[in-house]
């Protein structure tokens, strides 16, 4: 069978459709950085109209790509939350009125869920159980995971995550949105010189606490001559900084629960010093390591299809209402 997923949480509009047995078989992403560019962030109105624009366009071209028709698809996955209202909106009208239109199901994805589960799209995927470090814009979560839909919480970050860390340290280095792949592409250029904390490995537990070094940043850069080298460096700092701190929590959450295998996904999983990082405190301790590809790291509609397949699955679909939840804890699912 084939499950068409819809993404519109933030400002990506992802689609997708998964297969059953064959796995992915096509999915297409647009993203809006161009038009959030101007304003150096997201612009919620305009992320909901730009989605309305987008998404019937980006499924017929899906369909067609695939040489599918309606009449092929059993379930539509969409993500109804967490993320922007409207965003969602989007696409929680336009997979229900879909499914209403084609008699099939719908089935509502948590967007983090979605994460956690798109290292299952590799041809080597995570066997359960294992501890998920999942990084995003929005959420900076430890995450046990016995199987699908069986999440403990062990740990998350008090104040910002560690992309929305990432994206305010850029902004005050004078870099545009999307700051985190801005700031980690200067940081290539930077050469040891500043160290930065590493917040909350001090004290036992799992959770973190990012924002403390967008202001050392501040700080540091302030008290340097803000030359191109200057912000370099800082970036690589910070970067540093942010790297080490994931991987002590990590260790320290396989530790805990006596886990060999991590998984690790969301957008900041794309950046490579953390998963270079990451990858030498797993061979340290003899464990495994899954990321998802980099494209399938950041907001995407294969996840989509993917989680809601396994949801389907597990007998989960909705009635003919329109569900979006801005804020949802993963604990709830
Ligand atoms: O998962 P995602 O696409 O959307 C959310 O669910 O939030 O994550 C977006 C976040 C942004 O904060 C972005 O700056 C960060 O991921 N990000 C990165 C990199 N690529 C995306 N941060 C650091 N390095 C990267 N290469
Ligand atoms: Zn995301």
């Amino acid at each position: 069978m084939y499950i068409l997923g819809i993404e519109t949480s933030c400002d990506e509009t992802g689609v997708a459709i998964y297969h059953s047995q064959r796995g992915l078989v096509h999915h297409l992403l647009y993203s809006q950085i161009e038009m959030h560019s101007e304003y150096g962030g997201v612009v919620p109105e305009l992320a909901s109209r730009d989605h309305i624009r987008k998404l019937i366009p980006l499924i017929k071209q899906l369909l067609h790509e695939s040489k599918l028709t309606k009449i092929d698809i059993t379930v539509i996955a969409y993500t109804a939350g967490p993320g922007l209202m409207g965003a969602l909106l989007v696409g929680a009208a336009t997979a229900q009125s879909l499914a209403f239109a084609w008699q099939i199901p719908a089935v509502a994805v948590h967007h983090m869920e979605g994460h956690l589960l798109a290292p299952m799209l590799e041809e080597n995927p995570p066997e359960f159980p294992f501890v998920a470090l999942l990084i995003s814009g929005g959420h900076t979560l430890l995450v046990k995971v016995e199987s699908i839909g069986n999440y403990e919480l062990l740990g998350e970050s008090l104040d910002d995550a560690a992309g929305e860390a990432f994206d305010k340290t850029a902004k005050l280095l004078g870099l545009n949105y999307p700051g985190g792949v801005k700031l980690s592409e200067l940081a290539k250029s930077g050469q040891v010189r500043f160290r930065f904390p590493r917040p909350m490995t001090d004290r036992p537990g799992l959770d973190f606490s990012f924002s403390g070094l967008k202001t050392f940043a501040l700080n540091t850069f302030q008290k340097c001559e803000k030359t191109d080298q200057d912000k370099a460096d800082i970036a690589l700092a910070f970067q540093n900084a942010v790297a080490e701190t994931l991987a002590i929590k990590c260790r320290r959450a396989l530790q805990q629960t006596d886990l060999k295998t991590l998984v690790v996904a969301g957008g900041v999983s794309a950046n490579t010093q953390i998963r270079t990082t990451l990858m030498a405190m797993i061979e340290k301790e003899n464990g495994q390591i899954f990321f998802p590809r980099p494209e399938f790291c950041t907001d995407n509609g294969a996840m989509i299809a993917y989680a809601g397949y396994q949801r389907f699955l597990m007998g989960e679909t909705q009635r003919l209402e329109i569900f979006a939840r801005p804020r949802w804890a993963m604990s709830e699912l």
